[in-house]
């Protein structure tokens, strides 16, 4: 393809994406394929021969579309959302025209400079003390999985990487039962093992138990386990719970145990003062993830974790070979100079600041946080014109903007949402709630609109009536 032509669609490709954004609200939410659907409408094969963007673009738009469940639909309730602020999505336009590969400071110093300048931006954002600094990953998993071989190597004096973990001590891990499956998912991929990811038990709340916690790490210390680690939420996956940040980092520092908290959707809500108390204490965090690309605005993907002192997690990950070096740089203390990839686990990496500092400049502080209040306001109008609807009943409150119902039993709540999915108009998903099955909704796509919010309510109370 040539330049002109690339120019040519990139205009019309535009042109279709005002059009599809515009008109989303048309669309039902969930994708209604079925399996296979789409498989059927591709070649087996790849072609031999070039075909015309014409035919490309004209295949594009029979198949794809309708083949998508639309995470910038307005009335999208469902998981968390993924939102793209057309002002990040320009960055990402800009970024792939680049199509850097931002793995040092030398391969593209405009991102690196510009990645420790943005993390510090979030960092004031949402109020957390000078001394933290940072790093953008692709998503909270990978902060996740950084932050426990941290922990892991950490706790074995910096041997596991060099010696296996073959007759090292048994390490274990906390978290409470309300932690994501990404912490699940780390500790097998450290080679700590599933069993060793102790999950505390919670309060009425869905929070920690500091009491519970401590008694676990003095059982484990006397059963001659070595504490390595503790894993916090604040504003968990399924409900929304947060664990008291306070209480269980005192016990972590009390105990030696390094801290990650994962605040990967209820994060971007610290950039409103007013909410912060939910993790108060949180200065004392060793490791903090929250995710951009959820809640405040910035593209898929872009997942900041904020470390107290990168030392430890640069230790555990950091590698440079010679052909990585930087001749004349290196260590030398250079304002600016930062590998980033020594903070992670893959090399590669994309130049997601951008997209931030597009974001931040085009709405401003005072703009995002606008679309959270309003996002919260709206959830909880919408938690009580849902208790007030016969035969429906809130299981947890709102917490930010996400709250569960049920409808009478299991079986009339498993068959509303099968309703609600179908017939398109909004999309919610479930979750099991102290063994109760039930539906979440949370509040939180970009630009929906109070009305969204109430036509899915208006919506349930239809399927009911
Ligand atoms: C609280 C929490 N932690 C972690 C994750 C995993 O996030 P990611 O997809 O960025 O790995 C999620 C995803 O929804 C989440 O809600």
């Amino acid at each position: 393809m040539d330049l002109d032509t690339y120019g040519r669609w990139a205009k019309r490709i535009t042109d279709w994406t005002v059009g599809y954004l515009t008109n989303l609200r048309d669309r039902p939410v969930r994708a209604q394929s079925q399996p296979g659907d789409i498989l059927r409408q591709l070649p087996a094969s790849p072609p031999e021969d070039a075909e015309t963007m014409e035919r490309i673009f004209a295949d594009f738009e029979a198949i794809v579309p309708d083949g998508m469940t639309h995470w910038q639909h307005p009335r999208f309730f469902a998981y968390f959302p993924a939102n793209v602020a057309p002002a990040s999505m320009l960055a990402e336009q800009l970024t792939a025209a680049m199509g850097a590969q931002c793995m040092l400071w030398q391969t593209s110093p405009a991102a690196t400079e510009m990645e420790t300048r943005m993390v510090d931006w979030m960092r004031q954002a949402l109020g957390l003390p000078g001394g933290f600094r940072g790093v953008i990953q692709d998503s909270a998993s990978s902060a996740t999985l950084a932050a426990i071989l941290t922990m892991r190597e950490r706790a074995l004096g910096w041997s596991g990487n060099t010696d296996g973990l073959s007759g090292q001590p048994r390490l274990r891990i906390y978290a409470s039962a309300q932690a994501h499956s990404s912490i699940d998912k780390a500790i097998r991929i450290a080679g700590i093992g599933q069993d060793n990811l102790l999950k505390i038990a919670t309060d009425a709340n869905d929070s920690m138990r500091p009491e519970a916690l401590g008694a676990a790490i003095a059982a484990d210390r006397a059963a001659g386990y070595l504490p390595a680690g503790v894993v916090l939420c604040v504003g968990g996956t399924s409900v929304g719970a947060s664990d008291p940040i306070a209480a269980i980092l005192a016990i972590a520092a009390a105990e030696g145990l390094y801290s990650h908290v994962d605040a990967a959707w209820a994060g971007s809500a610290m950039i409103c003062p007013e909410l912060r108390e939910i993790w108060a204490g949180i200065e004392a965090a060793d490791s903090i993830v929250f995710n951009p690309h959820k809640w405040l605005g910035a593209q898929f993907d872009c997942s900041i974790q904020f470390l107290a002192d990168p030392g430890p997690q640069v230790r555990t990950l950091g590698l440079r070979p010679d052909y990585l070096e930087t001749p004349g740089l290196d260590d030398g203390g250079a304002e600016g100079l930062v590998n980033y990839s020594e903070w992670t686990v893959p090399l590669g990496r994309r130049f997601r600041a951008l997209k931030l500092w597009f974001l931040i400049r085009a709405y401003g502080l005072e703009g995002l946080r606008t679309r959270i209040r309003n996002h919260i306001t709206w959830a909880r109008e919408a938690e009580a014109a849902m208790a007030a609807l016969p035969g429906f009943q809130i299981v947890t409150p709102c917490r930010f903007s996400l709250f569960t119902f049920c409808y009478k039993g299991e079986p009339e709540t498993r068959d509303l949402l099968d309703r609600i999915n179908a017939d398109g108009r909004t999309y919610l998903t479930q979750t099991v709630h102290d063994g109760r099955f039930v539906i979440r909704f949370q509040v939180g796509q970009f630009d929906c609109s109070r009305e969204d919010v109430m036509t899915a309510v208006a919506v349930m109370a239809e399927l009911t009536r």
